[in-house]
């Protein structure tokens, strides 16, 4: 996507004479409840949850009913207790560090209090110097309930409401969670179960120093066009003893670029700002990822001895173009980077676990590589949920995934009391900090969807009191958010909320009355009864951020958590899991319009066949709006369009349950993800009908020549009736074009002996370039609902598997007929097959299938099952 060049750079985060003591890894925290009735030891980082987990005290959170079961935990206070000795060498200064407390906490050191904590999303620091003794000391952290904590601060705030006061009943959660600083969905969300954890989330230690600390080093590149230069602006936070006197030199060593400078510091914490030019960054690399330059800036920070670390600094620039469009009213919303615009691809990102701890390194990156494989260049960090980790972002710099960074706000209004905002302040300048120098994050969001529950007044708010809301709204969003990430990052650009109109939200006042509005910024669309394979009632927006169906996990992830008697669709269960009200019935509803819902009479099968008649809806209504979208790139229709974005809702699972992902709980991929992997195919022909005449547009994000093929297949018969070839066209690089248009009643008629039907037949389509060679998938269109098809037999498939390298399988699949929605599960094998869920149409397919870990040809053959949708009827 980008072509990043690298600097390594390095500086020294302890100067001198420092000492750390770290309290969570070698350390032998006991943890406790209130009335002393439970007390074990418990790892930190983590959470009484894990640590209640670990001891045996709970089962599976997930299993079952035991997010209701287990509400007690979190209605109970807790407190975190070590006992440790520090060196005997005595040290100026000395800071106890916390990198993450979830959430409201008094801290005792020696049983001094030494500090509040009451944000999730900063990181604490406490003076404790005086404080230690020698030989053994002690930490105690008293955490409170935070669902307490937030109802009595909901209390205490008596002028007026801030709503929601409690989630919907359907979500089985806590309420006024827009009171507490803290992951929003952790007190239940429509995917998601209520856990709202207590703990010490992130490391906690001691450090110890006589001169200077280096608490944080940033270094962001921002591109000065008018000078065409860049500016490398280095920041560091600095801790000073007393006045101190510092030489720093910045030096890019491949450039021989180099710079001195002389910093004095008075006692206590400073900000320290340096910029580094650099003239030239050649940009010689190509496209796509892996393909950087790599120059060496070297950061000595000298104080009596000079020490350097080493970092990444990469380059690229980010515009959020907002211009007019001839025939359109409205503005473009688009992101140019590096000069370039670019359609972002790819969905929406929640937390990947209620308990934040475990989540592992791994669990990250295959859900960063599943993104990746499926053809996406974009994520949205979505903003009820928790600033990601390190990793997560250093995974995304490598691999080339943009991302919108939302500030933890969602669905709701928040107070503004002075300590309230006080505590935003410290979380986002602290974020901005950690995050700025990561070219992944291409723009800040201020909130989800705040604008647009203020503007459409989801919260019922009599009209005397709105001005209050407004002004609360601007107060928080405006006056302190973006201020601050305008003053701390002039790299890339914000957006108060997602969706908004962006520039014209601003010119109204910061709420827009419609922050819908197809004409300006993002779009959040969601429609579940209308026909999601009517493409006439989808929204051309100019960028469409979240959007979506659900559909139930499968079966063998499901089993993990439930019984059998939980194995029907009508279960308590399953009505428990669903935390959208009428969701179960919406998913059946939509797909009922054009497949057959399944009606064996094995109870079981019937259940599973459910499950994968979910999964086809969801794959093929995404399929077709995401489709929309990415041919709505180059043209203005009655006056909107350019659509420049498709993120659906959402990308991975919280839980084992029904959700809008495409990727379930564990990692296994839903038939969306597959879907995923072709319908953001770099290059894809989308065909569509409009009143009767087909349309295939090429998609290109390269540029090529190409022409057309579709061939016409009869549901009857694996051997196509008849092929149709359109003239080339050159496809530009970044753009949407008509490729092919026929009548359809043309082409049937054109067809064998035209015994073609709407009813009888369908057809697939690709691309080919000037040598004939395919380019990007082969797609689909369906001339008729699939229910209403004529001749569609129920297919044998049968297969034979091969292992042909150490961790790969070869799967022959051989079908007697049309199958649609040919879905491979290899059940509790975990792993992913190469493409899944599609529509085979010849004899003979070979899918392939990579393990996730050890496992056998016998295995493998054992586990699979196969199902089309002509099966489960
Ligand atoms: C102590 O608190 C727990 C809840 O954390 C409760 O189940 C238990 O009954 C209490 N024990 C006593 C002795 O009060
Ligand atoms: C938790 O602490 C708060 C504040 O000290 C107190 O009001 C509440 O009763 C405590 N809860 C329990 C279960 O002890
Ligand atoms: C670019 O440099 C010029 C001259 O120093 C300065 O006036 C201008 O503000 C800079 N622009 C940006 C975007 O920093
Ligand atoms: C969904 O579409 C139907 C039919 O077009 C329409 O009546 C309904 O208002 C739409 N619902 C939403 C939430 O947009
Ligand atoms: C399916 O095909 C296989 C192999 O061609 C054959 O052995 C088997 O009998 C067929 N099954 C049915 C139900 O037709
Ligand atoms: C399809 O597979 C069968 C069995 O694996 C094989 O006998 C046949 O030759 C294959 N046909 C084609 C067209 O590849």
């Amino acid at each position: 996507i980008t072509i990043w060049l690298l600097i390594a750079f390095t500086l020294c985060k302890y100067v001198y004479g420092d000492e750390r003591l770290e309290l969570s890894l070698n350390g032998k925290w006991i943890l406790q409840n209130s009335n002393g009735s439970l007390l074990f030891p418990a790892e930190v980082p983590g959470c009484v949850h894990s640590a209640l987990l670990k001891q045996g005290f709970i089962q599976d959170i997930y299993f079952r009913f035991n997010d209701v079961a287990y509400r007690w935990i979190v209605l109970d206070n807790w407190t975190y207790t070590i006992s440790f000795s520090p060196s005997n060498e005595a040290k100026q200064r000395v800071r106890l560090v916390f990198e993450g407390v979830d959430t409201v906490a008094s801290i005792f050191l020696n049983g001094v209090i030494t500090g509040n904590t009451d944000n999730m999303f900063r990181r604490y620091e406490f003076s404790v110097g005086k404080m230690l003794r020698g030989g053994e000391n002690n930490v105690e952290v008293r955490l409170l309930s935070p669902v307490v904590y937030s109802l009595e601060r909901s209390q205490a705030h008596s002028s007026y409401a801030v709503p929601p006061d409690c989630p919907p009943p359907v979500q089985k959660g806590e309420c006024h969670v827009n009171f507490i600083r803290k992951a929003q969905s952790s007190f239940s969300w429509d995917w998601g179960p209520s856990f709202p954890t207590l703990g010490l989330w992130k490391g906690v230690r001691l450090e110890a120093f006589n001169v200077l600390r280096l608490i944080h080093l940033s270094a962001v590149p921002v591109y000065n066009s008018s000078l065409s230069q860049w500016v490398v602006e280095v920041e560091g936070l600095f801790d000073a003893v007393e006045q101190t006197t510092v030489r720093v030199s910045l030096s890019v060593v491949e450039l021989w670029t180099e710079e001195a400078f002389t910093v004095r510091f008075l006692p206590g914490t400073h900000k320290c700002s340096l910029s580094l030019y650099v003239n030239q960054v050649r940009r010689v690399c190509g496209e796509g990822k892996g393909t950087a330059v790599c120059l060496c800036l070297v950061c000595f920070i000298v104080v009596s001895f000079s020490c350097e670390f080493p970092t990444q600094v990469y380059f690229r620039t980010v515009e959020l173009v907002q211009e007019p469009i001839a025939g359109s009213p409205g503005l473009s919303f688009y992101f140019r980077i590096n000069g370039k615009p670019i359609f972002l691809k790819g969905s929406n990102w929640i937390p990947a676990h209620a308990l934040q701890d475990l989540v592992s390194p791994a669990d990250v990156r295959n859900l960063l590589q599943s993104a990746v494989d499926a053809n996406m260049n974009a994520l949205r960090v979505w903003g009820g949920g928790v600033y990601e980790q390190d990793l997560f972002y250093d995974l995304c710099d490598e691999m080339g995934v943009m991302i919108w960074q939302d500030f933890m706000f969602a669905c709701a209004m928040y107070p503004t009391e002075s300590d309230f905002i006080q505590t935003i302040r410290e979380e986002v300048i602290q974020q901005v900090r950690r995050l700025k120098s990561h070219p992944s994050v291409i723009v800040w969001s201020g909130n989800n969807e705040n604008e647009a529950a203020l503007a459409t007044d989801w919260f019922k708010i009599p009209v005397v009191q709105r001005p209050q809301y407004y002004t609360d709204y601007v107060s928080l969003y405006v006056d302190n958010i973006r201020a601050i990430v305008l003053e701390e990052d002039g790299s890339r650009p914000f957006l108060v909320s997602s969706p908004t109109n962006g520039a014209e939200s601003q010119w109204e006042g910061w709420v827009s009355r419609d922050p819908y509005n197809l004409h300006y910024g993002d779009t959040h669309y969601y429609n579940y009864t209308h026909d999601c394979w009517d493409w006439t009632a989808l929204p051309r927006a100019r960028f469409a951020s979240e959007y979506g169906f659900q559909s139930w996990p499968s079966f063998s992830t499901l089993r993990k958590v439930s019984k059998p008697e939980d194995w029907s669709y009508g279960s308590t269960f399953s009505h428990h899991r669903q935390h959208h009200a009428e969701g179960n019935q919406q998913m059946l509803k939509q797909a009922g319009l054009h497949y057959h819902l399944p009606d064996s009479p094995d109870s079981l099968q019937r259940y599973k066949d459910t499950l994968y008649i979910t999964q086809v809806m969801q794959a093929q209504c995404v399929k077709t709006q995401t489709e929309f979208y990415r041919r709505s790139q180059s043209e203005i229709i009655e006056g909107k369009g350019h659509t420049m974005g498709a993120l659906y809702w959402q990308l991975n699972d919280i839980w084992q349950g029904p959700s809008w992902s495409s990727i379930e709980f564990g990692g296994k991929w839903k038939m969306l993800h597959y879907f995923a992997q072709e319908f953001f195919s770099p290059l894809l022909p989308v065909g569509f009908e409009d009143q009767g005449v087909l349309l295939v547009y090429a998609v290109s994000d390269l540029s090529h020549d190409l022409h057309l093929k579709v061939s016409v297949y009869g549901w009857s018969s694996v051997d196509a009736v008849c092929t149709v070839v359109s003239g080339t066209a050159l496809v530009g690089g970044g753009s949407a074009v008509v490729i092919h248009k026929q009548p359809i009643t043309a082409l049937l008629a054109g067809c064998g002996s035209g015994s073609c039907t709407r009813l009888t037949c369908l057809m697939t389509y690709h691309l080919e370039d000037i040598n004939g060679c395919q380019q990007g998938p082969i797609n689909h269109l369906f001339l008729s609902s699939p229910k209403e098809a004529h001749g569609m037999l129920k297919p044998n498939i049968t297969f034979s598997v091969q292992q042909d390298e150490v961790r790969r399988y070869t799967i022959n699949l051989r079908s007697s007929a049309v199958a649609a929605f040919v879905w491979l599960d290899a059940l509790d094998v975990p792993g992913r097959f190469s493409t899944n869920g599609f529509l085979m149409v010849t004899r003979n397919r070979t899918v392939t299938f990579d393990p996730w870990g050890p496992t056998s040809t016998k295995q493998l053959v054992q586990a699979l099952t196969i199902t089309s949708l002509r099966d489960v009827y």
